[in-house]
């Protein structure tokens, strides 16, 4: 057969004869999108080798503790898609967003009211404080709140020498009534690895690479499904410019300043101290 613009599509998916329905499905989805994609660029054979060699540093730079091909799916909206997609709610449960890579696991079991803060100096006090409900509103004892977030500085511990181990990460668990309370630092934004082939392609696009600031939590009980997610700082510079495309508004919160000086101590945070509060939904398991 003579393989033209017409024919090529029809003639490389009847390739595919895999035993795995999916996989035949998954690459003849691919390859429909991928051949449109060609024909309404149509490239130079110069831009398919620039493509070529995006992609070819792209997997240069992945190492153990760096996934640029991940961040490449985060700066396009592909990872903020597929989120959307696996985890569609009902009224009333919280929303997900991504999980982002500083996530570890097996944070410290904290009392009501610790401080996830293990620094000398990580910036301004905030206390978190909040329920966890069913969608209707019914409290959820004993869901466990996996918190992780960066220091005022915008760094992760594991990216910065001067943290200690697992700062600002802790797990709590809600009271009887659904209530949980923590104290942290007050998060700052930061910028996602803007040295490698992502970053240039940004820049390129006239884009920043800069997140919001955002406290990270998984929330799970037993029974219900558990929830991946962020709470963002209203007032943040980057708020609606995400660089991985992670706030939805149900998401965005007010940070409060706590100025009078009982409630701050009830709270155990200086006056002028911060709180934020933040309650989650958490769907039943179907
Ligand atoms: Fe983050």
């Amino acid at each position: 057969m003579s393989i033209s613009e017409e024919n090529i599509t029809e003639v490389v998916t009847a390739t595919l004869k895999s035993e795995n329905p999916r996989l035949n499905e998954v690459i003849a989805s691919l390859l429909k999108h991928l051949h449109d994609f060609v024909r309404e660029v149509e490239p130079s054979d110069e831009e398919w080798m620039t493509g070529i060699q995006f992609l070819t540093e792209v997997g240069q730079t992945c190492d153990d503790v760096r996934q640029e091909f991940i961040l490449l799916s985060d700066t396009l909206g592909v990872t903020a898609l597929k989120d959307c997609i696996n985890n569609r709610k009902p009224e009333g449960a919280t929303e997900a967003t991504v999980l982002g890579p500083f996530y570890r696991d097996n944070a410290t079991e904290m009392e009501l009211g610790a401080c996830i803060s293990r620094g000398d100096n990580d910036g301004e006090p905030c206390v978190v404080r909040g329920r966890v409900s069913t969608p209707d509103g019914d409290p959820i004892a004993g869901a466990v709140l996996d918190v992780w977030q960066a220091s005022y500085t915008g760094l992760y511990e594991q990216q910065d020498e001067h943290q200690p181990e697992m700062n600002l990460r802790g797990r709590f668990r809600t009271d009887d009534s659904g209530y949980y309370q923590f104290r942290t630092v007050k998060p700052h934004y930061y910028p996602i690895p803007g040295d490698g082939p992502v970053g240039k392609l940004l820049s390129a696009l006239g884009r920043h690479n800069y997140r919001p600031a955002h406290i990270h939590f998984i929330v799970s009980a037993e029974g219900y499904e558990p929830v991946v997610t962020q709470f963002f700082d209203a007032t943040d510079p980057y708020i609606q410019s995400d660089a991985v495309f992670g706030v939805k508004d149900s998401l965005i919160t007010d940070f409060k300043t706590v100025d009078d000086a009982q409630a701050a101590e009830r709270l155990g945070v200086p006056v002028g101290g911060w709180l934020a509060e933040l309650n989650f939904g958490l769907k039943p398991e179907s």
